[in-house]
């Protein structure tokens, strides 16, 4: 306890260090062209200058971090984005998509696009399967509308899907998948209408072999996510919904290592016709 207190003291004094360098960082911006740039910098400094007193950083933490940021920024590749693996396991990708995708009576939460979303990807036909080679897993069927926040149809809505192989990993991780396996797209029809064909998500492990996994195990953190199909659906008029379907039961719902977890998201595969099927309405919200 006596020791707590004296640590409150130091941090007390270390919050005063210097607050005129601060001041003049943010006025040495009074030049900026760009109102929003000097608004976040601005912020930016204040912050990180207080984060810097408040921690009392010593030269050797902060030689440290930089040469973590310089290692996570090495790892960045076509295939590879540490960077945003990083903003992911610190909550930081979730408290974006909080204050710019609020759902609310007929909008489906949305949560985190992650590093695997590879761009436009083959478009496949109602009912198609979204396989290009068998996979150890029980096939499912998924299916239902895309509607807007009325319940409405939206016909002709892009539907883009992504998940990871029986293995854990995705095609892009993985030189033994075919390109494109186990993503596509699809279209809704007039009534909205989607459904295609696939196999159980397992859950799976980030990629923890890059400073941002070391981070996780530092921070006495698992590196798993629950099983999860990705969904980025988008139409015309309307808001792009960035979201993921996760299946009921799942050891990580409680500890998604990137927190993407939302009630409304998990689903419970039911058997029709003898096959695992997850049926679920998806509702957009109109944009701008
Ligand atoms: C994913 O679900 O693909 C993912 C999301 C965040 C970090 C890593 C992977
Ligand atoms: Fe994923």
């Amino acid at each position: 306890m006596g020791r707590f207190v004296a640590d409150e003291t130091v941090a007390a004094r270390k919050r005063d260090v210097f607050p005129e360098l601060t001041d003049n960082v943010i006025e040495r911006m009074s030049g900026a062209a760009d109102p929003r740039l000097r608004e976040v910098m601005t912020l930016l400094i204040r912050h990180i200058h207080g984060f810097v007193r408040e921690a009392a950083l010593s030269q050797e933490e902060w030689r440290h971090a930089i040469d973590f940021l310089t290692r996570t920024g090495q790892l960045c590749s076509d295939h590879r984005q540490e960077f945003i693996l990083l903003s992911d396991i610190l909550g930081v990708s979730m408290l974006v998509d909080a204050i710019n995708c609020q759902a609310g009576p007929g909008i489906t939460d949305s949560t985190v696009l992650g590093p695997f979303y590879t761009g436009p990807q083959r478009e496949l036909d109602p009912g198609d399967t979204i396989l290009l080679r068998d996979e150890d897993s029980e096939p499912l069927m998924m299916a239902g509308r895309v509607t807007d926040a009325d319940g409405l149809p939206i016909a002709n809505a892009l539907i883009e899907v992504w998940q990871t192989a029986t293995n854990q990993l995705y095609d892009v991780q993985d030189e033994d998948q075919p390109e494109g396996h186990l993503r596509a797209s699809f279209r809704t029809n007039a009534r909205g209408n989607y459904r295609f064909r696939t196999v159980l998500p397992v859950s799976y492990s980030i990629p923890s072999d890059g400073p941002a996994g070391q981070l996780l195990g530092q921070m006495g953190r698992h590196p798993f996510r629950p099983a999860h199909v990705h969904f980025m659906i988008s139409a015309p008029g309307y808001r792009t919904l960035v979201t993921h379907l996760f299946v009921a039961g799942d050891k990580y719902l409680e500890s998604d290592a990137v927190f993407g977890v939302k009630p409304s998201l998990i689903v419970e595969p039911r058997p029709v016709d003898g096959v695992q099927t997850i049926n679920y309405d998806f509702g957009l919200a109109r944009s701008g």
